[in-house]
């Protein structure tokens, strides 16, 4: 049981891991680097405003001084900047991936050369150079005479906006310059992808390098715009469980995509300790990889923390000194119900958001139950926040069902506002929550939670 915590990060999702941890019996302190103002407001939780994630010296040195028993890392850009192995050589318990484990989210062409050597099912793909325009056109084409559209994907970070999601073959052909200009040489520049349909899944597992347990499936929503449409974003709200994926189903998920990833990760001497995100594509034909994270998503965290049934923190301390135990469950027990999480964005997201915006309704949407996490805020200086990213709050409801969740998250959401604000009025809606099979119809979807 740790009773000091460092969290790195300070978006919504480390908030809702600082609120959780810090609520957690046993602990006594989270601290989180950097944090925000308003995470701070969380009991039991400080902030050290002056570490820079990216720099692993830093968090080296603040994990230190706060003599914290473990670090849990929330964003991808410091795994990939070696935060983990850095806490690892100084003998810091640091639940996160090395920066070489944790290249299967920072490459995606890494990401299918892991799963293709797993024998793990996903969609068709090819990574090309930037050289290789003419070969990436020949495969957008060989997958149209197949009857298949393409998805095309820019190697490396790009916060779920490196990705175009194409129509016709010839919107594909016409993308490949564009993904193909900045990065020439012989690194792989662009992986292309052909396009699956289905409902989508993220589904995080807790691993030790050997072994996973995963935590409940959450359905993300990246399109800006009700009815999935518009542009990809990082996430606009989620919720969890999944009726269409019931614990059998996510055993199964877990014993034939993350297992396999984390055997062939060890056999390749770069374990995977960390959560490890498999985001699917649930299609007719047996669930889909279609991307690896090293993190909790964001804003799945939101509503999946908030559902666990127990503490969370000595399981990642577990893995994070080197192992889960031989009987862990396969499946952290969850809290009944369900959890809808509502992102509000700012004017101009995804492209460059407007920043400074008084926030109006904090408050009152608290006043009604319901969590609302910071991802995108700065403190005002009379008081309240302004926006201040692209994301800017999660609000997250909870209820015996998803209807009722569903109602918690809209009704909360609806007292929240700023000039400009964005947001989706389909999150966790029957669109989204299909009823399981045997549920006869005229039941609405969302009282099958
Ligand atoms: P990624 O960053 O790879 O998860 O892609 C971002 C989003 O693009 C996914 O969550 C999907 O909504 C969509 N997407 C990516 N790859 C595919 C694919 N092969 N087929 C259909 N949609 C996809
Ligand atoms: N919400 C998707 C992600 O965190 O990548």
């Amino acid at each position: 049981m740790p009773t000091r915590i460092l969290v790195v990060g300070g978006g919504g999702r480390e908030h809702a891991l600082a609120w959780k941890l810090a609520g957690e019996p046993g602990v006594n302190e989270v601290i989180v680097a950097p944090g925000s103002e308003a995470i701070e407001l969380e009991p039991r939780v400080r902030c050290v405003r002056d570490v820079d994630p990216l720099d692993p010296a830093s968090v080296v040195k603040a994990a230190r001084v706060a003599a914290v028993e473990l670090v849990v890392v929330g964003p991808e850009a410091p795994l990939a900047a070696g935060l983990a192995d850095a806490l690892r050589a100084a003998g810091i318990p640091v639940f996160g991936p090395s920066k070489a484990a944790a290249m299967l989210e920072t490459s995606k062409a890494f990401c299918h050369e892991v799963a293709a050597a797993a024998g793990v099912a996903t969609a068709r793909a090819r990574a090309f150079t930037g050289g290789e325009a003419a070969a990436a056109e020949a495969f957008i084409r060989e997958l149209s005479a197949g009857g298949a559209l393409a998805v095309l994907k820019a190697d490396g970070l790009a916060a779920g906006k490196g990705v175009i999601v194409t129509d016709s073959e010839e919107q594909a052909l016409d993308l490949v310059p564009s993904f193909l200009r900045h990065r020439p040489g012989d690194r792989p520049a662009l992986v292309i992808e052909e396009r699956l349909a289905g409902p989508e899944a993220s589904l995080i597992a807790i691993c030790d390098g050997r072994r996973p347990i995963a935590l409940p499936a959450a359905r993300d929503h990246k399109r800006l715009c009700d009815g999935d449409t518009g542009p990809n974003t990082g996430g606009m709200g989620a919720f969890s469980p999944l009726p269409d994926l019931d614990p059998a189903a996510v055993e199964r998920i877990i014993e034939t995509v993350h297992r396999p990833i984390l055997m062939e990760m060890a056999r390749r001497g770069t374990p995977f300790h960390g959560f490890l995100y498999a985001g699917l594509v649930l299609t007719a034909d047996g669930p889909r990889l279609l991307e690896c994270n090293a993190r909790l998503g964001d804003p799945e965290a939101q509503v999946i923390l908030p559902l666990l049934g127990g503490a969370l923190g000595p399981w990642l301390l577990a893995a994070a000194r080197g192992g889960l135990p031989a009987d862990a469950p396969a499946l952290l027990p969850a809290l009944p119900g369900a959890a809808v999480g509502i992102v509000l964005a700012a004017r101009g997201y995804p492209g460059e958001p407007r920043r400074g915006d008084p926030i109006e309704g904090l408050g009152a949407a608290r006043a009604m139950g319901a969590l609302v996490f910071h991802a995108g805020t700065v403190g005002r200086p009379g008081g309240g926040f302004g926006t201040n990213g692209g994301r800017v709050l999660a609000v997250v409801g909870r209820g015996p069902d998803h209807g009722s969740a569903r109602e918690a998250a809209e009704r909360a959401a609806d007292a929240i506002d700023w000039p400009g604000m964005q947001r989706r009025r389909d999150i966790g809606g029957p669109r989204q929550v299909p009823v399981p099979a045997g549920v006869p119809a005229g039941v609405p979807a969302g009282a099958a939670g």
